[in-house]
């Protein structure tokens, strides 16, 4: 969707700026959302010019997008191993911790980049926060039993201090259901003040198929702002 307070183009200069990082040949991995949907649209337009490289995509709309545009793809089974993954966020912490699933793709997202040597995060600038948690955590959980489910994640948070309003999400009037048949609970707990804690107790919870706290996988953002794109990475900030 394209948004009317300019964030758009914002998003459009980071995924520009990562595209730069593919090179031929390369097993990359395709994110989900409004800003990995302007990457995939640039690569279509650079495959068309000839980039040959092969491409897993980490939702439905993003394997149709990609299809669409003539970009050549496979499969994790077929290729275990990428070179590199480019998605989007929800937040962006100073540590490049992240919150992913706001487009419901965090499962596959997880997978993706898991299986990935590189993740590199493209956003526009108001994704980047001090602390995680101003966006509702998106809890991907099974559909059997899932009312019991919720009160787990309740009982986790609880357990490392934090509390808020665990709500499952609806789309069109109906419950939303991920590429994988499961369903999200958007999590507004506030200020998560260790992530690393909160992303411990949740994955003990047997109805919790994944989470959208990912820590330990993204080497760089690439945030744009209207003076230009600012890469982030442990060695600090830098303008590209
Ligand atoms: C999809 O499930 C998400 O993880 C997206 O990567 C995230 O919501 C960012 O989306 P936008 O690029 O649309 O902000």
């Amino acid at each position: 969707m394209e948004a009317a307070d300019g964030s758009a183009e914002l998003k459009r200069k980071a995924a520009l700026a990562a595209l730069d990082l593919v090179e031929p040949g390369m097993k990359l991995g395709l994110g989900t959302g409004s800003t990995a949907k302007l990457l995939v649209e640039a690569l279509g337009k650079r495959v068309a010019e000839g980039l040959d490289l092969v491409c897993v995509p980490t939702s439905e709309a993003t394997r149709a997008q990609a299809e669409a545009l003539g970009v050549r793809l496979t499969t994790l089974d077929e290729t275990p191993a990428l070179d590199l993954t480019i998605d989007g966020a929800d937040e962006i912490d100073p540590q490049l911790r992240l919150i992913k699933g706001g487009g419901g793709a965090l499962l596959r997202e997880k997978i993706v980049a898991f299986a990935s040597a590189r993740m590199v995060v493209i956003a526009d600038q108001s994704k980047r926060v001090n602390e995680l948690g101003r966006f509702p955590l998106p809890v991907e959980v099974t559909p059997f039993g899932h009312g019991a489910t919720r009160l787990r994640i309740q009982d986790a948070a609880r357990s490392v201090g934090l509390a808020g309003e665990i709500t499952l999400r609806q789309r069109d009037g109906r419950t939303f259901v991920t590429d994988g048949g499961n369903y999200i609970y958007d999590c507004a707990f506030g200020r998560i003040a260790k992530p690393e804690r909160l992303a411990e107790a949740l994955a003990t919870i047997p109805g919790v198929v994944e989470h959208g706290l990912f820590i330990g996988f993204a080497q760089a953002a690439f945030v744009g702002t209207p003076e230009g794109v600012i890469r982030i990475s442990a060695d600090g900030d830098r303008e590209q």
